[in-house]
């Protein structure tokens, strides 16, 4: 039995884990846990709110599926890794913020760090077992939101519910406002970097509108790999949770004789400039990821709550990295400054606008 604790159980990666946990009769939901939202009664121990490496101690799983949203998922990160405990990461933003820190524990505890982004799942799936030296380059594919293909002006009055129509994936708010503005695949960059050891020069992003091929890995002798599926999480989370096996699970397997064209193109970084702050600002390297992350979570909340345009969001985050000091976060408290420095300056900012 594989003692699970599911962290962001409400949430929609956490309500699909749910089931796939349920499906499997060697894993074991041992605790749960919410941001708000009461769960009495849906793991033997469950917390709503308050400090989640509170719940890890007294759980003492065999494994942690961190799907909170946000910095808000990064203490229980750096608990799983400097445990060596099992860590399936949803919760993308803390990798992305603490890439170096969080790294640097795994490597003290020992422990599995396996992505449930569907993108790093296909990847690790392409890259696992072949030497780095023998990889030419990583491709993430992004489906370019709901808004690809339209320009600036066209997007000057797009609506919170616009955004959050998305075209392939059915996700919680913040990321499919992030899957709008491209941001999602900018911490996806970031992720990538550190998961797998790639320089940003190898690592390269085209838009796929239908989300069927989720990464490829192009080789040296000019092969290539690809991840392919249908769009649906269950699939790299129940690989998450089951690795290095593969269960069965309710997603059918891809129908190609019945037609399926693959549609590949470049993003547009002109509209979508987000995506090319986060390289900039994973390549600058020291707590700017940080900083990127902090600064697009208070954004993209205040588009939700419409106190700022949607070509706002890319606007007050260049801002904010361009205050930002960026020096490298030697512990957890440094990272914790960086992030409340970049929030407030995107706070700020929202106050004078
Ligand atoms: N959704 C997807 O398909 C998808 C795909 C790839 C990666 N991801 C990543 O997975 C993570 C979760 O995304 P999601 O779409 O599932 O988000 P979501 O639907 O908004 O759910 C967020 C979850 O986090 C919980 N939470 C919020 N703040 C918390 C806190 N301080 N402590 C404990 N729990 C807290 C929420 O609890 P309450 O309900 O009580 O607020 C909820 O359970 C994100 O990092 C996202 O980037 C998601």
């Amino acid at each position: 039995m594989k003692r699970i604790a599911l962290l962001g159980a409400t949430g929609s990666i956490g309500r699909q884990a749910l089931e796939i946990i349920e499906a499997h009769p060697a894993l074991e939901l041992c605790a749960a846990a919410s941001g708000s939202q009461p769960i009495d009664g849906l793991a033997p121990i469950t917390q709503a709110g308050g400090d989640l490496t509170e719940l890890l101690e007294r759980a003492e799983p065999d494994l942690v599926l961190n799907a909170v949203i946000g910095f808000a998922g990064l203490p229980a990160t750096l608990w799983a890794l400097e445990r060596g405990v099992d860590l399936a990461l949803a919760n993308k933003e803390s990798l992305v913020a603490a890439g170096e820190l969080a790294l640097a524990a795994q490597r003290r505890g020992g422990g599995r760090l396996i992505p449930v982004d569907s993108e790093h799942s296909g990847a690790l799936q392409c890259l696992e077992g072949r030497p780095a030296a023998q990889v030419h380059s990583l491709v993430l594919t992004a489906s370019g939101g709901p808004f690809r293909g339209r320009v600036r002006e066209e997007l000057e009055d797009v609506t919170p519910s616009a955004a959050l129509a998305h075209p392939t994936w059915n996700m919680g708010p913040k990321i499919t406002v992030d899957s709008a503005t491209l941001a999602n695949k900018g911490l996806e960059l970031i992720e990538a970097h550190f998961l797998f050891s790639l320089p940003y020069e190898q690592i390269e992003v085209v838009v796929h509108p239908t989300s069927v091929v989720h990464a490829l890995v192009r080789f040296r002798d000019g092969a290539t790999l690809a991840h392919l599926g249908y769009p649906d999480m269950r699939v790299p989370i129940s690989y998450a949770l089951t690795y290095p096996e593969r269960s069965v699970t309710p997603i059918r397997p891809l129908d190609l004789a019945g037609g399926m064209t693959l549609e590949f193109g470049p993003p547009d970084v002109e509209t979508f400039p987000l995506l090319a702050y986060a390289r900039s600002a994973g390549e600058r390297g020291g707590t700017y990821p940080c900083a990127f992350n902090a600064a697009n979570e208070v954004a993209v909340a205040a588009f939700l709550a419409g106190r700022l345009p949607f070509l706002g969001i890319a606007d007050v985050v260049a801002e904010a990295l361009a205050a930002a000091d960026g020096s490298a976060a030697r512990d957890l408290d440094d990272l914790v400054a960086a992030d409340e420095e970049a929030r407030r300056h995107v706070e700020e900012t929202l106050k004078v606008a």
